[in-house]
């Protein structure tokens, strides 16, 4: 530990001698010095801060001014060094006595000083979760309900992965620089989770069901609606004979255990390269802003498109699956009436802690 010390404090004087002592007469006149020196500064030193440096100057190893002397022991005449050698450590002893006893009664003073030492500490923050990662949490656990399970992919991803694989067209106007953040080398940072879909269908023989949570990145632009860094929660369920009905049936349960019970769904007709037919899901809520119930657009999804499948080497016609791809900064929006993205990336404590203060 290292202790700073407050400069003009008249604890703090290392007195050094610099006389050279070589008869028993001078060394025991400045033992006489060093120990009527400890009688004012120990007896005075009421904080810890002044017994340190009391230690430091008297008995320091450093510059303490008995560490001084003991060093001209050497050179006094043999015959006195017996007497002020043993003069000496019982000063020593005495001194280093005295400041134990300094130590001790601080320590004391401390404890009789808290009137009741069963008091509860006073509260302090210790954290909270991120209202996204509050609702990628419900949501996991949802869908853990089901039997799926949780897939990781790269967020740094190559581009086979994130388009071709995925039965984009070379001309597909997403891989164009304008929305996606290439890296070079055939990598780009990854636009969405579903190439965790291929990566999972090549890992795991089907069947697969698996929720895919994790960032993407866009070139757009940061405004109350839009971030260029955002999560992701990508589904995938793979088996034989999956059909929409297994899609709309998973997916309106899901929206009524995280909106309530009596919540509509629509489905309308969308188009993504990777699924078909491809659909998105749009769920009844009312964002407490005061216009009432409406339509909200919540997830991506679809059948698996069969290049997809065999893109991952599985044989298409004997597989069929479904998945989806939502975005849980909305869903918590909708949940807790936030009404602009960028507020769940200010990192503002006094934000955040509305959500989940532990
Ligand atoms: N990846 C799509 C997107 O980012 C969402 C999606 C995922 C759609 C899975 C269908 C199936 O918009």
């Amino acid at each position: 530990m290292v202790l700073r010390l407050p400069l003009p404090s008249p604890f703090f004087t290392s007195e050094r001698v610099m006389t050279s002592i070589d008869t028993l007469e001078a060394f025991l006149a400045e033992l006489d010095r060093i120990e009527r020196r400890a009688a004012d500064l120990v007896p005075a030193a009421s904080t810890a801060t002044d017994v340190e440096a009391a230690r430091i100057a008297l008995v320091g190893r450093e510059s303490g001014a008995l560490t001084a002397l003991a060093e001209s022991l050497g050179s006094l005449p043999r015959e006195d060094r017996r007497e002020a050698g043993q003069r000496f450590n019982a000063v020593r002893v005495a001194i280093e006595a005295a400041l134990e006893a300094a130590w001790a009664g601080l320590s004391s003073a401390r404890t009789t000083a808290v009137a009741d030492p069963t008091m509860p500490s006073r509260p302090f923050w210790r954290g909270a979760r991120h209202p996204v990662s509050i609702v990628l949490d419900e949501i996991e656990g949802i869908f853990r309900e089901l039997g799926f399970t949780i897939a990781l992919g790269p967020e740094a991803e190559h581009e086979w992965y994130n388009f071709g694989a995925l039965n984009f067209p070379a001309d597909h106007p997403a891989m164009d620089l304008h929305d996606t953040l290439y890296l070079g080398e055939g990598t780009l940072l990854r636009t969405h989770t579903s190439p965790v879909q291929v990566r999972t269908l090549q890992a795991y023989p089907p069947p697969v069901r698996v929720l895919a949570p994790g960032n993407v990145y866009r070139r757009d632009f940061f405004d109350a609606t839009h971030a260029p860094a955002f999560a992701q929660l990508e589904g995938l369920a793979v088996d034989e004979d999956i059909s929409f009905a297994d899609l709309k049936a998973t997916l309106t349960w899901f929206a009524r255990r995280f909106y309530g019970q009596g919540t509509r769904t629509r489905f309308g007709p969308s188009y993504f390269p990777f699924t078909e037919p491809s659909a998105q899901m749009e769920v009844e809520v009312d964002l407490g802003d005061g216009r009432g119930a409406r339509w909200l657009e919540i997830l991506g999804c679809g059948l698996v498109h069969p290049a997809v499948l065999e893109a991952a080497g599985l044989d298409s016609t004997r597989w069929s699956g479904w998945a989806f791809g939502m975005g849980p900064a909305r869903l918590a929006m909708s949940r807790y009436g936030i009404n602009d993205i960028r507020l769940l990336y200010d990192s503002d404590v006094r934000f955040l802690e509305q959500f989940d203060a532990c």
